[in-house]
């Protein structure tokens, strides 16, 4: 089915590529942007969860430095949810006993040369039952710029049961609304600060929060549910990104969760293939593993500069899939300079098959020879249209082409995916 729908698909992805990333979009701007391109850092939360704590921070921003992350681009290092303790009697929210001392921590975090983020809720509690910023926003948001917090994940939970379900029952629109006016309020006590503080928004995709996750101020937003180190959950979440691509942009990306690379029950070629797509979809490249005993394969994959550049690419073009044949899908990135990014991912059930798989540049737009780095072997590779690929399921060739030669008119959509 995917194959006979894969000229309209080409269509529509070459249309995306082209079309302006500034839709209708008012970047999160009064203030310095904090975060031009996709966020790069460490989160606690995929592999630490409630484990987190002042110690476990400390290592993972030294962690950070020793590995070389830090020089790849790694910056923030963000506490997730638990770390809250009670509000005094003046609503002051204080730190549970895990971390005794925020302002000192983030010192210590800033002497690393990186920066921290922290997390809350515009509800009564976090998702993990913690204290939430409801009522407190103003005064939370000052403590963090006092401690020198550089960076907020503001996470729906407890907002939906006990204010958009009790204030508007039954009333999708107005809970909506509620929804949206609270997002707007902690932007607005973040920018009172003065500081400049990354705003990344997490309620899972709701009400398109791509189409108005920039005018309340968020530099990123979670578009979907949460993300588990498994193959087919990432699969899910990957394929559910796509036609996103035109919300992204310098300043306000699209986030497809934390990564999940190192975690889990993800294999070598999976985690490679997670790596590449979150960079071909700029998305925040958020590690979330267990830092202190990364494997080196896993630092290799993490560290891989051409990947990462791909991410961070100035002109922000967040990836199309273009087409895809059987279980193969085939994505493109737009790069500054007029380079080209192309993903092939073999997402095939069997993991140990190889894929008998020919590549369509002419879908591309390409003309039928070209040239571009492997960036996985670092090799440079030639490329002949409906050239056969060998792909072991649940793998991926990454490919940039720095200059990519497009199709002469013909009757064939063109993409421009290089101009
Ligand atoms: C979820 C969120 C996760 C994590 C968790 C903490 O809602 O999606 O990324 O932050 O809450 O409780």
């Amino acid at each position: 089915m995917r194959i006979s729908a894969s000229l309209a698909i080409a269509a529509f992805a070459f249309a995306s590529l082209t079309a302006s990333s500034q839709e209708p979009l008012a970047p999160r701007a009064q203030l310095a942007a904090p975060q031009v391109l996709p966020p790069m850092g460490w989160n606690s939360w995929n592999y630490f969860a409630g484990r987190v704590d002042d110690k476990g921070i400390r290592a993972a921003a030294d962690q950070l430095v020793s590995t070389g992350m830090k020089d790849a681009g790694y910056t923030y290092v963000n506490i997730d949810d638990t770390w809250e303790g009670e509000r005094d009697a003046n609503g002051v929210l204080h730190a549970n006993a895990k971390f005794p001392d925020m302002k000192a921590l983030a010192d210590y975090v800033h002497s690393k040369g990186l920066k921290i983020g922290i997390y809350s809720s515009p509800g009564p509690k976090t998702c993990g039952g913690y204290e939430g910023s409801l009522g407190h926003e103003e005064q939370d948001a000052k403590m963090y710029a006092e401690w020198g917090i550089d960076y907020l994940k503001y996470d729906l939970c407890s907002f939906i049961g006990d204010v958009m379900e009790k204030q508007a029952p039954n009333d999708h629109a107005a809970q909506m609304r509620l929804m949206i006016d609270a997002f707007a309020k902690m932007d607005k006590a973040l920018k009172a600060t003065g500081r400049p503080i990354v705003y990344s928004l997490c309620q899972y995709g709701w009400d398109s929060v791509w189409e108005w996750g920039p005018s309340v101020g968020a530099n990123l937003w979670r578009t979907t549910g949460d993300i588990t180190p498994d193959w087919d959950r990432m699969y899910v979440i990957l394929s559910q990104q796509e036609g996103l691509e035109k919300y992204a942009g310098p300043g306000h990306w699209n986030d497809p969760d934390m990564l999940e690379v190192g975690n889990g029950k993800l294999g070598y070629g999976e985690n490679r293939t997670h790596f590449s797509m979150w960079a071909m979809l700029a998305a925040p490249l958020l590690a979330g593993n267990d830092l202190p005993n990364m494997k080196p394969e896993i630092k290799a994959i993490l560290t891989n500069r051409d990947v990462i550049a791909i991410d961070q690419d100035p002109l922000g073009k967040q990836a199309a899939r273009v087409y895809s044949d059987g279980e193969v899908d085939v994505w493109a990135r737009q790069l500054s300079g007029g380079a080209l990014a192309i993903a092939v991912v073999n997402a095939g059930s069997d993991r140990y098959s190889t894929h008998p798989f020919h590549l369509n540049l002419r879908k591309l737009g390409l003309a039928e020879m070209q040239t571009g780095k492997d960036l996985w072997t670092g090799k440079m590779m030639d490329l002949k249209d409906n050239m056969a690929l060998e792909l072991v399921s649940h793998n991926i060739l990454l490919l940039r082409i720095d200059a990519p030669r497009l199709l002469a008119a013909s009757s064939e959509p063109q993409p421009a995916v290089a101009r």
